[in-house]
């Protein structure tokens, strides 16, 4: 399942605010409605955002209109300003951007082949991705035995990437070389993506999964009914990896009970000049938190704390698998 598509001037992506009740196909043309898709979470998960945001860069190129080279890299800055201020958290937004303008800027191209560039690197940040996933995969799968059960938080597959995803991606691998797994999905309040997005995906393939609420997970490992944890990143950074709230308290538990936490991330995830106490933890709307949908289930006017993201320190990490292979402990301290 391929999750985002450039045709022509048009980028195709399931609108996952809609999901699991309908697929509903939206077709993005332009930087503002790439903006909105990113901001309302139509488009969401870190490597998915990196492709989001590259192919807004893309929108600006094909639609402009201007005959000088000088005002198309004028547009292009004016893009990547607007889509940097929409989530600050999951770097692989920054880095698709940056990744942009650097190509651009350190090329010497015409008006046109510089539009095409832009083009050109947006579709090799999704290829790339796609890749990675499998590369992902395929390391991560050793880790996990015949007869796993694997607990996940969120939404760590293809609907967070371009395709086959970083978590449920070792899922699949392992899944596809015929090893029997099982998953745990949490729902992940307060939007749901577990239960709307991770559930949605694994059964499409087929792969056992149960539902738990967040606050079923303490008792669950308890219950040794998990033998492994994988989840993605949004950020991995020099003391810490970056992820959807309720990452932190999960690994603490799996630590507490010798239960293996692995983090699943390609390296467009990785920041590692950063420390965590420098990276701003994205706040959203209080509604998301004072309704389920759109019934209000607090009392009216109730203060809110709705951070997205937590951040989980090493100690509480097993191993990282990326692309290239697997960072255990001993490679954290060279981070
Ligand atoms: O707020 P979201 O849904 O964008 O958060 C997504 C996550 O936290 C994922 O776990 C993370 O981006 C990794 S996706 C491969």
């Amino acid at each position: 399942m391929r999750t985002i598509e450039w045709d022509k001037g048009i980028v195709t992506t399931f609108d996952q605010t809609k999901l699991p009740h309908e697929e509903k196909i939206l077709e993005i043309k332009n930087l503002d409605q790439m903006v909105e898709a990113i901001k309302n979470m139509r488009v969401r998960g870190a490597p998915l955002l990196g492709a989001s945001a590259a192919y807004g860069l893309a929108l600006t190129a094909y639609n402009s209109t201007t005959n000088s080279k000088k005002a198309l890299l004028t547009e292009l800055d004016l893009s990547a300003k607007t889509l940097k201020a929409t989530r600050p958290t999951a770097v692989n937004l920054f880095w698709a951007i940056d990744r942009i303008l650097k190509k651009v800027n350190d090329s010497n191209k015409s008006l046109k082949e510089t539009k095409d560039l832009v083009i050109q690197e947006a579709q090799a940040i999704s290829d790339e991705d796609v890749k990675a996933n499998r590369s992902i995969g395929k390391h991560g799968a050793e880790l996990i035995n015949d007869g796993d059960v694997i607990l996940t938080h969120c939404n760590a597959g293809a609907l967070a990437t371009v395709e086959y995803g970083t978590a449920l991606g070792v899922v699949r691998a392992a899944w596809e070389q015929g090893k029997k797994i099982k998953v745990i999905a949490t729902e992940t309040r307060p939007l749901l993506q577990g239960a709307r997005l991770t559930v949605y995906e694994l059964k499409r393939d087929g792969i056992p999964v149960k539902l738990i609420t967040d606050s079923m997970v303490g008792f669950v490992i308890q219950k040794n009914m998990v033998n492994k944890v994988v989840v993605g990143a949004d950020r991995i950074v020099k003391d810490a990896i970056i992820n959807k709230i309720g990452t932190f308290g999960l690994a603490v538990i799996a630590h507490e009970h010798n239960v293996p936490f692995y983090v699943a991330a390609p390296k467009s995830t990785f920041d590692l000049n950063k420390k965590s106490q420098e990276i701003i933890i994205e706040e959203r709307k209080h509604e998301e938190v004072t309704h389920f949908g759109s019934k209000l289930i607090a009392p009216f006017g109730v203060k809110v704390f709705n951070p997205a993201f937590d951040i989980t320190p090493y100690k509480y990490v097993s191993a990282i698998i990326h692309e290239d292979g697997i960072f255990f402990k001993k490679d954290f301290k060279t981070f």
